[in-house]
């Protein structure tokens, strides 16, 4: 029987409860699908931060380094200044794990609300390989004559060959795995480059010569298209069904891929991985803390649900992520009436047994 040793960073706000559900359904799939999972929970988070000061030691990192997967709540506490929990539990787990890259599916599923008129599930069902260690994330910068009207204040973004390459290898392999063609849905498999090569004429310059290489090279199977960062926002509204996997730096996917989580029926059911796939990987509802709403019991857990179903897969449990996946559409399908927390018709926690029994029958 397979063991698995998840570390459980459930974090603030809703986090925790949200988690608590997610945990619920891995729970049942291990149960299902015999293999173990084996938890341990760790406190990070603004709580922790208010007591403590400190967000995350060097040596949770060490530690975090020996699970075979992470799951995340959420991070975010409103008495805590914008950044620091962000950039010293998140953000420092990212890069220091180098979970290079976020993966975000955007798929809407069956009987979910999505604010674009006439477009369905056959319409909105692509991913997005956001580029997870470089950019302006990891730049340099710094101000000179801080407070003063003479004020400069400078943020880089930065790329290295080796960064662009190995997303753009992962963003292929995904595309010739899961593509629309793989998948059935298409004659054709497409990874789309989105960039800005009219104005940030170095980076993206990399990016594209890199893409179209690597492409022409090792991937001649696999159809590249090339759109701005701008246009793909406008696509992504109007033409969602053009896409199929979108390949981007960091901060183009920070942005596309909110975007993407609301025209898939928002924040209570988008879920993100953060995948070294070298390494271990993290996976996380990527709605955040949602902290007025904390302790009860109205938000939706499916977005964490997810990041079960995401987490399952890149651990080679196929079968259990599928499993949950279709529990989840059977429950946006026929029982929640909305994903909007305290709309769903179901508590959290009800929420959550409804997808653990469902795939357990
Ligand atoms: C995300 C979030 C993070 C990011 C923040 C919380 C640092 O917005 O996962 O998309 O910018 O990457
Ligand atoms: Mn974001």
């Amino acid at each position: 029987m397979n063991m698995y040793k998840i570390a459980v960073i459930p974090g603030d706000g809703t986090g925790p409860e949200v988690t608590a559900e997610a945990v619920k359904v891995l729970k049942a799939a291990a149960n299902k699908f015999k293999f173990k999972a084996d938890l341990t929970h760790f406190d990070f988070g603004g709580e922790r931060y208010k007591r403590t000061g400190e967000t995350l030691p060097d040596s949770a990192v060490e530690e975090l380094r020996k699970f075979d997967a992470i799951l995340l709540g959420a991070i975010g506490h409103p008495d805590v200044a914008p950044g620091i929990l962000e950039k010293g539990i998140l953000l420092k787990l990212r890069f220091g794990l180098d979970q290079y890259i976020n993966l975000r599916p955007v798929r809407l599923y069956p009987g979910v609300e999505t604010p674009l008129k006439n477009k369905g599930p056959d319409d909105i069902d692509f991913v997005v390989v956001r580029e997870n260690t470089g950019d302006m994330y990891t730049g340099t910068g710094g101000f000179t004559m801080k407070g003063t009207p003479n004020e400069v204040a400078v943020q880089s973004a930065v790329y290295t060959r080796f960064q662009v390459d190995r997303c753009l290898k992962y963003a292929f392999e995904y595309t010739r795995k899961y593509g629309k063609k793989s998948r059935g849905k298409s004659d054709k498999n497409t990874l789309a480059l989105c960039g800005k090569t009219n104005v940030l004429t170095y980076i993206y310059d990399l990016w594209e010569r890199a893409f179209h290489e690597m492409g022409e090279k090792d991937y001649p199977d696999i159809k590249r298209e090339y759109y701005h960062v701008d246009a793909t926002c406008m696509w992504m509204v109007k033409n969602p069904e053009w896409f199929d996997v979108i390949v981007t730096g960091n901060m183009f996917g920070d942005i596309i891929t909110d975007l993407g989580a609301m025209i898939q029926g928002g924040m209570g059911i988008a879920a993100g991985g953060n995948i070294n796939p070298e390494g271990v990987s993290m996976f996380e509802p990527i709605g955040g803390s949602a902290p007025k709403y904390t302790g009860k019991g109205v938000i939706n857990p499916l977005a964490a649900i997810c990041a079960v179903q995401m987490m399952l897969a890149e651990l080679g449990e196929q079968k259990a992520a599928d499993a949950v996946e279709k529990a989840v559409m059977f429950v946006t399908a026929n029982k929640v009436k909305s994903l909007q927390a305290g709309k769903m018709g179901f508590s959290t926690s009800q929420v959550g047994d409804l997808v653990a029994t469902k795939f357990a029958e």
